[in-house]
C-alpha cells in the first residue's frame, strides 16, 4: 500500500493551478516538486498533507481517503503520522528552541533527540529564545521539531530556503537518511534542480502540457 497516493487532483484559486494530478509514493520513496513562483507547488504539498481539500480528487494516506474522514481522524493522522516542514516556519517566538522540541513531545509522546539536536548543530540555541535566533537556526529548529514527532511521512516545503550551500547540503542528508531509517516518505518542495534530482520521483509543476 502505497504511504501517499493522489488521484487526479485539480485546484484553483483565482485561475486554475493544476489539473488531473496523480502520485503514489512508496515506503522509502522521494519526490520532489519543482515550478517558478506561485505555480502552486506549496498549495499541491498543503493538499497532499492534510490540510487542504481540492477542488477536486482523492489523496489516500496510509490507504485512507483523508478528506472523507471526520475531523477528528484527519487530526490524529496529521499529528501523529505527517510531518510538515512550512515554507515559512511557524516555531513559537515567545518559547525557547528547547520549549518548542518539547511541544512536539508533549503532542506525541516522544522523548527529544540529542542525536538530532547534535546533527542539527543546534545545541546553542537551546535556551535561547527563538527571535534572538538567525533565520537559518530557525529553520534548522523547525525541521528538528517537526523529525521529533518521528512522522512516517514528511512534506518539506523549500526546507533549506534560509540556509548556506553546505548547511543546506547537511540538512538535506538528514532528511534523506531519516526517511530512509524509518522507511517513510519524503515530499519535498524546491526550485533548485540539482536537489530535485536526488529525489526518485519529479514533478514540474511549471510544464502544464506534462501534467
Ligand atoms: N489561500 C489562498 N487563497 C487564494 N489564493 C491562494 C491561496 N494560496 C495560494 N494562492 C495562490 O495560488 C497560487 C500558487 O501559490 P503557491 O503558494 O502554491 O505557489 P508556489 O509554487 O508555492 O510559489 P513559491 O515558489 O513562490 O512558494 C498563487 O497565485 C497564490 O497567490
Ligand atoms: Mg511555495
Amino acid at each position: 500500500m502505497p504511504l501517499i497516493e493522489a488521484k487526479n487532483i485539480s485546484h484553483s484559486f483565482d485561475y486554475p493551478l493544476f489539473n488531473d494530478i496523480n502520485l503514489s509514493l512508496d515506503e522509502s520513496e522521494t519526490m520532489s516538486v519543482t515550478g517558478i513562483s506561485g505555480s502552486g507547488k506549496s498549495t499541491l504539498m498543503h493538499i497532499c498533507s492534510t490540510m487542504l481539500k481540492p477542488n477536486s480528487g482523492e489523496i489516500r494516506l496510509f490507504g485512507e481517503d483523508i478528506y472523507s474522514l471526520s475531523q477528528k481522524k484527519l487530526i490524529k493522522i496529521r499529528r501523529d503520522m505527517v510531518g510538515i516542514i512550512f515554507q515559512a516556519h511557524y516555531l513559537f517566538r515567545g518559547l525557547s528552541a528547547y520549549e518548542n522540541l518539547e511541544l512536539s513531545t508533549i503532542l506525541t509522546g516522544n522523548k527529544i533527540s540529542e542525536e538530532l539536536i547534535e546533527k542539527f548543530k543546534i545545541k546553542k540555541t537551546m535556551n535561547q529564545k527563538i527571535g534572538e535566533l538567525s533565520g537559518g537556526q530557525q529553520q534548522r529548529v523547525s525541521i528538528a521539531r517537526v523529525l521529533t514527532k518521528k512522522p512516517k511521512i514528511i512534506f518539506a516545503d523549500e526546507p533549506t530556503g534560509n540556509l548556506d550551500e553546505k548547511t543546506a547540503d547537511e540538512v538535506i542528508k538528514i532528511l534523506f537518511e531519516y526517511v530512509k531509517e524509518v522507511r517513510g516518505v519524503l515530499f519535498l518542495v524546491t526550485h533548485e534542480k540539482e536537489l530535485a534530482s536526488r529525489c526518485k520521483y519529479s514533478k514540474d509543476l511549471s510544464i502544464k502540457g506534462l501534467l
